[in-house]
């Protein structure tokens, strides 16, 4: 009898160990997040790698229910990022990007060959592979080996030289309409390109009536990219007709911004005016499906799934959540 009493004493232990092994499992799976595979995501406060990042602290907030864990931006947030609008009337932020930036030499960081302007050109380094698997697309598509990189990363004296190189050419009119005034260049971002068709020799060919500007126009969503300067949006960017300009944003927002023809101070104001964390725009793209809410906020809930924070560069900051 003494020996069952044990053995049942036993069992009932074991049971009780493993139901707290279990729940305290849960608990850490809870607090830790998924975290991985989506481009610039985040997990709570995250290094420079991260463009993307909310680098700010993460905290529990006690509302009385359950406790919430917050992600809390810091003061540079709102200046970085994928989504980021630098336009006439928003200046890059130099300083709040300049840990975050991570510019490579695209020769070097390339996967494969293809022709790039000049030796120095460099890219932010998270877009790297997207533009490798933009050019090789467009390759195989036009069924040539000719698409390449006419201008990438700017920096603001780099940017006087082009302004005052195409003014010196073309005189100040035309500057103003095709080039971005020093400061206030998509250039300095690290995330847009200008795409160009270049022959063997490495002279540079014209791009804008070329089946490259015509397949990328078209395509340049998949990879994440966005035409920047399209004709019937002059009067909202600012910037001329450009075939060749093209900015990184990320496979769900270039998607959308593509299907509705949203220019990128289109596709922002529609995110302010008409989203919340509590009513985000849903966008389903070859990356999958999203949730995508603006927040004026300095701190969120964090969000269940992977997620990624950008700043707007105006007034607040853009989530991201896959599904
Ligand atoms: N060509 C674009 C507008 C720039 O200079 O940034
Ligand atoms: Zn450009």
């Amino acid at each position: 009898m003494r020996r069952r009493n044990r053995r049942l004493f036993f069992v009932f232990t074991a049971i009780v160990l493993v139901l707290l092994v279990i729940l305290f499992a849960l608990r850490w799976k809870n607090k830790s997040g998924s975290g991985e595979g989506m481009p610039g995501a985040v997990k709570g406060a995250s290094g420079p790698e991260s463009g993307n990042a909310a680098d700010g602290d993460s905290g529990e907030e006690d509302d009385g229910l359950a406790p919430r864990e917050m992600v809390t931006f810091d003061e540079g947030q709102m200046h970085r990022g994928d989504l980021v609008l630098v336009s006439s009337s928003h200046a890059y932020d130099f300083e709040a990007n300049a840990a975050t930036i991570g510019l490579v030499n695209i020769r070097e960081a390339q996967n494969f060959t293809y022709q790039v302007g000049k030796p120095e050109f460099e890219i932010a380094q998270r877009v790297m592979p997207h533009l490798d698997e933009l050019v090789a697309a467009c390759d195989a598509a036009v069924g040539t080996k000719m698409t390449g990189v006419a201008s990438a990363y700017r920096s603001m004296e780099y940017q006087q030289e082009v302004w005052k190189e195409m003014e010196d050419l073309y005189g100040q009119e035309y500057a103003e309409k095709y080039v971005a005034a020093p400061g206030y260049s998509e250039h300095h971002t690290g995330l847009a390109v200008d795409m160009s068709i270049f022959y063997e020799d490495g002279s540079e060919g014209t791009f804008s009536e070329s089946e490259n500007a015509y397949w990328m126009n078209e395509n340049s969503y998949h990879y994440g990219f966005i035409r920047r300067y399209a004709e019937d949006k002059v009067g909202i960017t600012g910037i001329s007709n450009e075939a060749w300009h093209f900015r990184y944003v990320g496979v769900p927002h270039a998607t959308f911004m593509k299907e509705k023809n949203l220019c990128l101070e289109e596709y922002i104001d529609l995110l302010r005016t008409n989203t919340t964390a509590e009513n985000p725009l849903v966008i389903t793209c070859d990356t999958g499906t999203f949730e995508v809410y603006f927040t004026a906020e300095e701190s969120i809930e964090k969000p269940a799934g992977e997620y990624a924070v950008s700043g707007n560069n105006v007034d607040g900051y853009i989530i991201t959540v896959e599904q």
